[in-house]
This record gives C-alpha cells, sequence and structure tokens, in this order.
C-alpha cells in the first residue's frame, strides 16, 4: 500500500531552536518511516525577510546540515528547497485568483506583521497562498507544524475546497499535527520561543551558551525553602522536554514542598540541555564537513518534489484551461 504523503517546511532564516526542534523538526524525523516524507526549505517565503544572497544560500545549507544532524536518513526522504520547485509560484498565481483579499486578511500571521510594520510587502500577505502551493501542489495528507502555523494549513484545506468546487474535484484536503504538551515551546522570556524575540535556546549551542541562556531566564525572589509554583516557572517550563518524568516528578515535588532553589533547577537544567544537545552539535560538525554531498541530497529530493509537482501542473492547467 501506498504511504501517505508528509510535508513541512522550515525557512532558512537563522538558526533553529529548541521550539523549532520539539515544535516541528523532531516530529518529521519521527514519522519518516511511516510517511512518504517531503521536509524542505521555503526559501521563496523567507525572501518576504531575507534580502542577502549571502545569508540565504548559507542558511538554507545550514538547514539541511541540521536536519541531517537530528537524525533526518536521506535515504528515505525527499528533503529539498522550495526554489527547485517553481511550479509552486505558478499555482500561487492560480490561487491568488480565486482567492479574496477580505480572507487573507484574518491571517494572524499577516495581522502581528502589519501591526508591527505598516509597509510590509506584498509577499507577506500573499504568504498563506504560497504554502497552500507547497501543500497541496504534493498531495499532502499530513502536515507537522507549531501553533502558530494551524491557521495557514486550514487556509490551504479552504483553497483545495474552493478550487475543487470552482473547477472540478483535483486537490486532496490536507490535515495539520500538533504534538500535545509541546504546541508552544516557552522562550527564556515566558512568551513563545521565537527568532524573532531574542529569548531562544539555540538547538546546536555551545555549552557555554546554554549556560547562559538557562541563566537569564527571569524568575520571582522566593528563597529555597518557600514553596513554589511549577506551572507559574518558565525554567520548569522547559523541564519538561528535557527531564524524564521521574526526574521532573522530583522537581515538582521540591518546587511544590520548598527545598529547591531556582538556582539548583536551573543547575540541573543546563545540565540536561547539555546532555541533549552535546551529541547533536558534535554530529553537525561532522556532516557540515562535507558541503557536496549536502548540496547532492537537496538536488536529488528536488528532482523527486519538481517532477510530482509538474504533473499536478499539468492537471491543474487543463482543469483551469489554460492548455
Ligand atoms: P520562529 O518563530 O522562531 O521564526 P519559524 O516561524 O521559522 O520559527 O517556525 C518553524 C516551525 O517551528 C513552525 O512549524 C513553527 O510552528 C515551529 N515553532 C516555532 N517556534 C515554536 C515554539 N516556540 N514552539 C513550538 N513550535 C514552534
Ligand atoms: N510558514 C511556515 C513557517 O513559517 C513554513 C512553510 C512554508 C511551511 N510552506 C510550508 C510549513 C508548507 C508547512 C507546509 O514555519
Amino acid at each position: 500500500m501506498n504511504k501517505k504523503i508528509l510535508l513541512s517546511g522550515i525557512k532558512p532564516t537563522g538558526r533553529p531552536h529548541i521550539g523549532n526542534y520539539f515544535g516541528m523538526m523532531k516530529q518529521i524525523v519521527d514519522m519518516q518511516e511511516e510517511y512518504d516524507s517531503f521536509p524542505f526549505i521555503p526559501n521563496y517565503h523567507a525572501l518576504t525577510s531575507v534580502h542577502s544572497a549571502e545569508d540565504m544560500q548559507r542558511d538554507t545549507l545550514d538547514v539541511v546540515i541540521d536536519f541531517l544532524a537530528i537524525g533526518l536518513d536521506p535515504e528515505k526522504v525527499n528533503l529539498f528547497k522550495q526554489s527547485d520547485v517553481p511550479q509552486v509560484t505558478e499555482l500561487t498565481w492560480i490561487f491568488n485568483c480565486i482567492t479574496t483579499m477580505p480572507y487573507l486578511m484574518r491571517a494572524h500571521a499577516f495581522k502581528d506583521s502589519e501591526a508591527k510594520n505598516k509597509d510590509i510587502n506584498i509577499g507577506v500577505f500573499d504568504y498563506p497562498i504560497l504554502m497552500a502551493a507547497d501543500i497541496l501542489i504534493q498531495d499532502t495528507d499530513l502536515v507537522p507544524v507549531g501553533k502558530d502555523q494551524i491557521q495557514h494549513v486550514e487556509m490551504a484545506r479552504d483553497i483545495a475546497e474552493k478550487f475543487n468546487k470552482i473547477f472540478g474535484e483535483t486537490f486532496k484536503l490536507p490535515k495539520s499535527k500538533l504534538v500535545s504538551g509541546v504546541e508552544v515551546v516557552q522562550g527564556t522570556d515566558g512568551q513563545k520561543m521565537s527568532k524573532s524575540y531574542g529569548n531562544t535556546i539555540e538547538l546546536f549551542a555551545e555549552d557555554e551558551e546554554i549556560h547562559k541562556a538557562v541563566m537569564s531566564i527571569p524568575t520571582d525572589s522566593k528563597d529555597i525553602l518557600e514553596s513554589k509554583d511549577p506551572e507559574e516557572c518558565n525554567v520548569f517550563a522547559l523541564h519538561k522536554l528535557f527531564s524524564t518524568e521521574d526526574e521532573l516528578g522530583e522537581i515538582r515535588k521540591k518546587y511544590v514542598e520548598g527545598g529547591m532553589g531556582y538556582k539548583e533547577s536551573k543547575d540541573i537544567l543546563v545540565k540536561n540541555i547539555q546532555d541533549f544537545i552535546g551529541p547533536l552539535r558534535e554530529k553537525r560538525k561532522e556532516i557540515a564537513k562535507n558541503p557536496d554531498k549536502i548540496i547532492e541530497i537537496l538536488n536529488k529530493g528536488g528532482e523527486v518534489a519538481r517532477q510530482r509537482a509538474e504533473e499536478k501542473m499539468k492537471e491543474v492547467r487543463k482543469k483551469v484551461g489554460l492548455i
């Protein structure tokens, strides 16, 4: 039986953090056997904010190295970069012509960007449509993403339904997938961890960087013996990701009963994060020594993704009357 199709993208816009890892990257690795997987690097999407060829090229290769370092097997998945499938821009235009402005204006990501800066480019506005094209052109069944991207996947479903209604059954309706418990990984300041907030712990951070980030987490001024509410503590929120169940239970108990100070809690967290990241970081350094191999992997994945997209577009062009 054919496997179901999984697709998801991570933009080449700086170093990934543990929120990206638990929210999205790890899921793709965990599901690579079960699904026919298409992890990709949305470099067209990144163009909405990255306007330096050098940064774009470096960060694109870096994301590939990151994925390989956390265990993605290039023999099992089709890892590719978005611009190797230019058919998605053609499909974006077709979707643009059946989607209304008021509908796109409802996108949270667009509203957030607009609130911050009125001079946003059209790419930011059209972002969900390009994302719908990425998803629908590959007949995707499942899209693993963090919470902030759920609405975009819903929009892809809406657009698929609308196209199917106007031009006849063409696109599969994709579903998103969240990992329970880690929908939103908190940053060192308690907000959502995000590259744009400067509150991240990088996935391949050096030991000293991990130490510095954890020590910067603000806590209240309760002393060691006082009872503390674990659910109110940003250090504890990160323990949930890096502790065994037994260890987490112990820490929770000491918080509630008193007896564990924030310094001790942070020291445990630093050690657990260092133990987790250390081997990944070393593996990453090994992989990065062979850039030709990275490019070969991308080219191979791009070839497969492009061929599938071209087949789909033949059907789409016919359906809308372009041939
Ligand atoms: P950032 O907000 O840091 O710029 P991206 O927008 O590039 O991250 O997100 C890449 C993927 O990682 C998306 O699927 C997103 O939902 C997920 N993700 C990002 N930040 C978090 C987080 N703090 N918790 C869980 N998932 C996240
Ligand atoms: N918008 C996604 C993000 O910011 C990246 C992305 C682009 C994507 N195209 C996609 C994710 C298709 C899943 C499927 O993280």
